[in-house]
């Protein structure tokens, strides 16, 4: 039986529900406090704020940067056992997303899906997981010993594009191993494609297992009614966002948010602690602050305006003979319940070209950097970064 449904998807609107200041960084204002004070730092970093940095180095990346690029002194706080400054920005990220803790990340949502599958995977127990699950997923895997339940996504033969897996697939792997331990989805792919995640989630809770979403692409899908549903917002238990692919952040930064009851939070701390360093960048670290408060501030307006843009690049791309830019006509289809517009997919076989040649021509002829490229498609990742000069200089080449 295949369950599709269309319709309201469960958004609120999600700054109005956080209860803290969210115009306070105080991560961020901590760095910059301490930078002002013009303490005499006898610690790590060597590069002692810049002064012992490589010259060249220096002069492009600036005083600054290298000024906050310091360490876990007491005022700073400690990432792994966070009591000041990390604890307060962390329980404003939760507040913002509605999540019962929220961690910090800067080895991406590679360091958290592997610590969400070491704690719920221990050496032989069962995850199931797509088939088209991210390497991170295979990593985190390997790494606690469990064993991997594949279930096949939904395959577009037209587009040559994995889209998600459907409720009868899970439905199928459960009956099958019913001693699995945890279910893993991916919300949305890469393409932006999103399964019927709430009904799934509701399926697995029957088994009374945890849902650990692979949420890298998703970290906005929380402030526009226009995206697919978020994994929070769906009742999963765990899930690793992307901060730094979609929203404000810098590179590394991604956020991991846990709903209390199925998941063991001092084994999740656990788990995080070993697999991540123990000399944070606090460059990064409060990058992910103000990219939270960016997100309390503007989210919903700078998503929305994200959203239009790129339905306008869309409609644009379509009317170009050759050119596909495949959109909601795809969806109530298996394994297609919703779909994420601001990842634009151009399918080029039309115009007798490759994915890798599209994006070899734009990137040395035009100067435009796809996200990614396969055989029929180019990806372009639309985001609050881009604007109107973005859209016509893409729309134009
Ligand atoms: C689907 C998916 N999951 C996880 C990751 C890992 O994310 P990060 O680069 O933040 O470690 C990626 C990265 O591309 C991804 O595409």
């Amino acid at each position: 039986m295949s369950r599709l449904f269309l319709g309201n998807n469960g958004h609120k609107e999600a700054v109005q529900l956080a209860k803290l200041d969210q115009t306070r960084m105080p991560l961020f204002k901590a760095l910059v406090d301490y930078v002002k004070e013009e303490v005499m730092p006898f610690h790590t970093p060597g590069h002692k704020q810049g002064k012992g940095a490589p010259a060249g180095f220096f002069d492009f990346i600036g005083l600054n940067a290298l000024a906050v690029d310091l360490t876990e002194i007491t005022e700073l706080d400690d990432l792994h056992e966070p009591r000041g400054v990390i604890k307060e920005a962390q329980e404003l990220a939760a507040d913002l997303y509605g999540a019962d803790r929220s961690f910090f990340l800067i080895n991406g949502t590679t360091g958290g899906i592997y610590a969400m599958i070491l704690t719920v995977c221990g050496p032989g127990d069962k995850i199931i997981v797509p088939r088209n699950a991210h390497r991170s997923v295979v990593g985190g895997i390997i790494l606690s010993g469990g064993v991997p339940v594949f279930v096949e996504p939904v395959i577009d033969e037209e587009l040559g594009i994995v889209m998600g897996v459907t409720y009868d697939a899970v439905e199928q792997a459960l009956r099958s191993h019913p001693d699995a331990q945890a279910v893993l989805l991916l919300n949305p792919t890469y393409y932006g494609v999103a399964t019927n995640i709430k009904e799934i989630v509701e399926l697995v809770h029957q088994y009374d297992i945890p849902v650990l979403v692979d949420e890298a692409h998703g970290p906005h899908l929380h402030f526009c009614d226009a995206l697919p549903m978020s994994a929070l917002a769906a009742g999963a238990d765990m899930c690793a966002q992307s901060t730094h692919k979609i929203l404000g952040a810098m590179s590394q930064c991604s956020l991991l948010h846990v709903r209390a009851g199925r998941i063991n939070i001092q084994r999740l701390k656990a788990m995080l602690r070993l697999v991540q360093t123990t000399s944070p960048n606090y460059l990064l670290l409060a990058s992910l602050d103000a990219a939270r408060a960016q997100m309390a501030a503007e989210g919903p307006r700078l998503i929305q305006k994200t959203v239009a843009l790129a339905r306008t690049i869309r409609k644009q791309i379509n009317e170009i003979p050759g050119l596909v830019c495949f959109g909601e006509e795809k969806l109530n289809r298996p394994g297609m319940y919703s779909m994420d517009p601001t990842k634009v997919t151009v399918t080029v076989k039309g115009i007798g070209l490759s994915g890798s040649e599209v994006e070899y021509l734009l990137r040395h002829k035009y100067k435009i950097q796809v996200e990614l490229a396969d055989l029929y498609n180019v990806l372009f990742i639309i985001s609050l970064g881009d604007g109107l000069r973005e859209a016509r200089t893409l729309v134009g080449a």
